[in-house]
């Protein structure tokens, strides 16, 4: 049987009058193409000279590794020339990037995290790239494009993705119908459609937090974890299996395929009153993809998706995945 490619099934989309326009079409394949050109750099490892760190920080105060800075690059340049952006933001990149004035300009904002799990390029363990697309203000088009253009709520997305590179690279992708699941052909080098319906399911005994930081979680937080350890003849009445492996996208990606609840909720230290992970492009692309496969995400109590941006780097708490026990955890806060 032949699988479709992802050309294909954005022409299909295009055709059937969803949000894809020929100019998102072709701004998502490029996105694409940025990823492969990322992943086959992953793939080289110390052969490309791309492990290690640099003495540089970024913004978020974050030592930069090479990777972060090369996987930057890669999907600057891929999207600069294209003529569908007015603009990029990234976790890499301190404000916006604006399309150089001898570009041609387009209606859409992109914004992405070029290496997501940096932690984990050294040790060969699973990293990716996540992305999120908006449309540019109207406003935007007889003015320059600000900062303030981007700081949109999630629910105004129009598309959001992510590449895992992994022992397959595989790109995971939501126009508004449905979550779609390709893979990569490396011989033709081709994103190929695996996954035509990606869908979590509503129940799940499988929780990723980082059990390091217990001991700052908010009170919900906690009872909600010592509750999952009591097992079968603990209040929830199942034993709960752990897993974590510090990649937002690999550990979201299992999610994706087999259900389980991700958490990186707010603390009570200084650095974690707002969380660490990025809404603009982390939760909120992240959340768009969970919630358009069935699952649900919030910051313990809100709706991801509904939260107003006041800065492109602001910080907030995720709990996200199965929607049951997404909910569960939500009666946890309300019950404080
Ligand atoms: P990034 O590498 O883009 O900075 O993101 C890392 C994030 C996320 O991918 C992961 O879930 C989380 O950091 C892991 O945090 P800990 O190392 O504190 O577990
Ligand atoms: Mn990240
Ligand atoms: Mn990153
Ligand atoms: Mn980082």
């Amino acid at each position: 049987m032949k699988r479709k490619t992802l050309t294909q099934y954005l022409v299909e989309q295009q055709r059937n009058g969803n949000a894809v326009t020929a100019e998102l079409r072709l701004l998502l394949e490029t996105v694409a193409r940025a990823c492969k050109g990322i992943g086959h750099a992953v793939t080289k490892g110390a052969l490309g000279g791309v492990l290690g760190s640099l003495e540089s920080e970024n913004v978020q105060g974050e030592v930069q590794k090479k990777l972060d800075v090369l996987s930057n690059e890669i999907l600057l340049e891929a999207n600069e020339w294209g003529g569908n952006l007015m603009a990029m933001a990234s976790e890499e990149m301190e404000t916006i990037h604006r399309i150089p004035n001898e570009y041609p300009k387009g209606g859409y904002l992109l914004l992405f995290d070029p290496l997501d799990g940096s932690s984990n390029i050294d040790v060969n363990v699973s990293i990716g790239t996540i992305f999120s697309v908006l449309r540019a203000p109207e406003a935007a088009s007889t003015r320059e494009v600000e900062e303030a253009d981007f700081l949109q709520p999630g629910t105004q997305q129009v598309a959001a993705g992510y590449a895992v590179y992994g022992p397959q690279s595989m790109l995971v992708l939501t126009v508004g119908n449905g979550v779609v699941g390709f893979t990569l052909d490396r011989e033709m080098g081709t994103w190929v459609l695996t996954t035509e319906s990606m869908t979590i399911p509503q129940d799940t005994s499988e929780f990723a937090i980082n059990m390091s930081n217990m001991r700052h979680w908010e009170g919900p937080v906690k009872r909600y974890i010592d509750d999952c350890l009591a097992g079968e003849t603990g209040p929830l009445a199942k034993n709960y299996n752990m897993r974590w492996i510090a990649s937002m996208v690999a550990d979201v990606h299992r999610i994706m395929t087999r259900g389980g609840i991700f958490m990186y909720p707010r603390d009570e230290r200084p650095s974690g009153k707002k969380g660490k992970l990025r809404l603009m492009y982390e939760a909120n692309p992240m959340s768009f993809i969970v919630e358009q496969a069935g699952g649900a995400a919030t910051d313990g109590e809100q709706r991801i998706l509904d939260a107003q941006p006041n800065a492109l780097h602001q910080r907030i708490g995720v709990v996200m995945g199965s929607k049951n026990e997404v909910e569960r955890v939500s009666r946890y806060h309300m019950e404080d």
